[in-house]
């Protein structure tokens, strides 16, 4: 059935996917980006992608878009905006994106952090209560397993201590929507913990497109693949893995889209008076594909993918990095029937196809 979903940060890395994907399965979408992190030219290629035509006057002016996408300029924290949204147009539910995620900044800029992600999420369910639209997917995080949780991490696993303001941001959302749940049984909520991702849409149209120094490893590799870089620090090659550098489950980001209609999906589910509650609630899922790669094994997937060579230093660890976490990725197999089909090769080819293609990202 088409519904009509609000996708906070839908301008972003993970949100233009996913938004692609909801057109894709006839959806329509309405974009709330305030660009503090993203271009409004994603708008064009998520079009370019799903072959929406503008229409046009005979004159050339432009009429109107067709209307399954609608882009809002504006903040999450914008209360007025937020109401005229949900009275203009039918949501029935909310993916949010939006927020600030470079750890090491939330570590010099705590207040921000948690005004953006905390407050402007408060923000926004208050002004989704208010609408009556009680359904919401939340971008949460594996960081917030904490550092001490034995791999691979599972939901069964109570939160961690978070050793960043980043982190704890992620873990006090979690929480209020969790205690949000517990009050209104018609809450709805899937706390999705992403892994790493990485990768692009095959077109080459969107990806990632970091503001200054890539802080993530992939971003940085193709950097450096382009000659944007001179050369890839590796952070620790001491640790206790077989290579001796750091281990992550890397997650193709249309993998990761994916996910998130088949969670909404599930959380959309009527009830079942008999057998309790099936969509209602909270749910947690992780989305990773349960397999880690060492740092060295994705420099040479990169170098095989493009044919570059990487060159690259290793240098001392950097604070705050774990050695090596991946997920347990069988609750979402169970429930949602979801598990990620793209291989490493796969996103490493799709990161190179979109950095090649777009050397200065979006602009
Ligand atoms: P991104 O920065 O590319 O996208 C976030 C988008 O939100 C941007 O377009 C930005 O302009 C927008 N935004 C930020 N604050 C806003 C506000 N107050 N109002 C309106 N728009 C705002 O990041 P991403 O990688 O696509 O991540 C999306 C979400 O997933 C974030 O919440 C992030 O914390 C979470 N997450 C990301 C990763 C990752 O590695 N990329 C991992 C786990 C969780
Ligand atoms: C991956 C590996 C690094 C850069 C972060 C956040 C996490 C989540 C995803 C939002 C590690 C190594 C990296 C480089 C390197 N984000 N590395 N040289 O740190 O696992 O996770 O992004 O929720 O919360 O913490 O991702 O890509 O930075 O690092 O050697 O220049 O690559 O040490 O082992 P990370 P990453």
């Amino acid at each position: 059935m088409t519904q009509t979903i609000l996708v906070t940060g839908g301008c972003g890395y993970i949100g233009s996917h996913t938004v692609v994907e909801l057109l894709q399965a006839d959806h329509k979408v309405v974009i709330l980006d305030n660009l503090c992190n993203s271009s409004a030219k994603v708008i064009e290629r998520i079009k370019a992608i799903v072959q929406i035509k503008d229409q046009t006057h005979a004159e050339g002016n432009t009429l109107a878009n067709d209307d399954s996408l609608t882009f809002i300029e504006g903040d999450i924290r914008d209360e007025a905006l937020l109401k005229q949204i949900f009275i203009t147009h039918p949501i029935t539910s909310v993916i949010h994106f939006a927020g600030l995620k470079a750890v090491g900044e939330s570590v010099s800029k705590p207040l921000e952090y948690y005004n953006n992600n905390v407050y402007g999420t408060l923000c926004l369910c208050q002004a989704m209560n208010k609408a009556n639209v009680k359904t919401i997917v939340f971008s949460s995080s594996a960081t917030v397993y904490g550092e001490d949780a034995p791999v691979p991490y599972n939901e069964a696993m109570p939160m961690g201590n978070t050793s960043n303001p980043y982190g704890t941001s992620k873990a006090m959302v979690e929480k209020m929507l969790a205690d949000q749940c517990t009050a209104d049984p018609q809450w709805r909520v899937a706390q999705l913990r992403y892994f790493n991702p990485i990768g692009a849409h095959k077109s080459g149209l969107i990806g990632e497109d970091p503001k200054g120094i890539p802080n993530n490893l992939l971003p940085y590799i193709s950097q450096v693949a382009i000659g944007k870089r001179k050369e890839l620090s590796v952070f620790g090659g001491d640790y206790p893995t077989p290579d001796g550098t750091g281990i992550r489950d890397y997650i193709h980001v249309v993998d990761l889209a994916k996910g998130h209609l088949k969670a909404l999906n599930h959380i959309q589910q009527p009830s079942e008076k008999k057998k309790g509650e099936k969509g209602q609630g909270e749910h947690i899922w992780n989305l990773g594909t349960g397999q880690g790669y060492s740092v060295l094994e994705v420099i040479r997937a990169f170098e095989q993918a493009s044919g570059k060579n990487i060159p690259y230093q290793i240098k001392p660890r950097r604070n705050g990095d774990l050695a090596a976490f991946w997920a347990d990725a069988n609750k979402a197999k169970a429930e949602l029937n979801w598990v990620a089909a793209y291989t490493l090769n796969n996103m490493v080819s799709d990161s190179w196809r979109w950095q090649s293609n777009n050397p200065n990202g979006y602009s």
